[in-house]
């Protein structure tokens, strides 16, 4: 996974660029592979070793895709509320998939492992949204069960490299050329806001999206995680589970139901 890209998922766009087309792109932009993505590589054997695994923010399903075709037999759930990521996370019809919120998540007591990839635990942006969801994704794993999953660190300020000059050009799955930036728009109370531009080679805009992202601090991670009910195992700084520091840009949490 580009560990510089947002990662961002929601926005409209006009009739020569469909969410469906966004979606696809989605995974042309980050496709998912362990060997080539640190992150993607401390997950895997995670995913693999469990035999109930719900994805909260599963996206287009790749991580899933990914655990059903290395030969993961057991439950593998995908929850998301954006209708065209879960379109084509449906092309794997062995792979359970859900729309809704990780604060709509209902299930009671199911799942050894919930996993948040892609940065999508920043997705849940207001305080009232993340005590939901913490609590929602606590209740459906079984006593025992963990919630692993990253945030970007606030103190590596990724929003600054969030700029025209960091564009990337692309073909996407129909063969256009395509250029795609991100352009931080504010900075406030740990919510960064930004939009995401996919336009043609030439500059003529096809999408423009716009997100909010949270980032927490260390410390209000883990009050967090605890009042929520967690028991924090492990707070690494990076996909080598080495320790916070202050060059870290990650914070991987690592969290269990008791
Ligand atoms: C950046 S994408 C990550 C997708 C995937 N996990 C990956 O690793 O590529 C973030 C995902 O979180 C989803 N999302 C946004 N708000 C959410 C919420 N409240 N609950 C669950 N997922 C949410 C978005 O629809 C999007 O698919």
């Amino acid at each position: 996974m580009p560990t510089d890209d947002p990662r961002s998922a929601s926005g409209c766009s006009d009739a020569g660029f469909t969410d469906a087309d966004a979606a696809a792109l989605y995974d042309v932009l980050c496709p998912w592979d362990a060997r080539r993505w640190p992150g993607d590589a401390f997950y895997e054997p995670l995913v693999l070793a469990a035999d109930a695994v719900l994805d909260v923010g599963c996206g287009t399903g790749a991580m899933l895709h990914a655990a059903r075709r290395h030969g993961h037999t057991g439950r593998l759930t995908g929850l998301d509320p954006d209708r065209a990521s879960l379109e084509r996370a449906r092309r794997r019809t062995d792979v359970e998939w859900v729309r809704g919120t990780a604060a709509e998540a209902a299930w009671d007591a199911e799942f050894a492992l919930a996993v948040m990839t892609g940065h999508a635990f920043q997705c849940l942006v207001s305080d009232d949204e993340l005590r939901a969801s913490l609590a929602a994704v606590r209740a459906a794993l079984r006593p025992g069960g963990r919630l692993v999953f990253e945030t970007r660190h606030p103190q590596a300020r990724a929003w600054e490299r969030w700029s025209p000059e960091h564009a990337t050009e692309v073909v996407d799955v129909s063969g256009r050329r395509l250029r795609v930036w991100h352009e931080t728009l504010s900075v406030r109370d740990g919510v960064v806001t930004f939009t995401e531009t996919t336009a043609t080679p030439g500059g003529r805009v096809l999408r423009r999206a716009t997100t909010a992202l949270r980032f927490l601090e260390p410390a209000a991670l883990d009050a967090l995680l605890r009042a929520a009910g967690f028991t924090v195992e492990a707070v690494y700084g990076g996909w080598d589970r080495g320790p916070v520091t202050a060059e870290s840009r990650e914070i991987v949490a690592v969290a269990r139901r008791p």
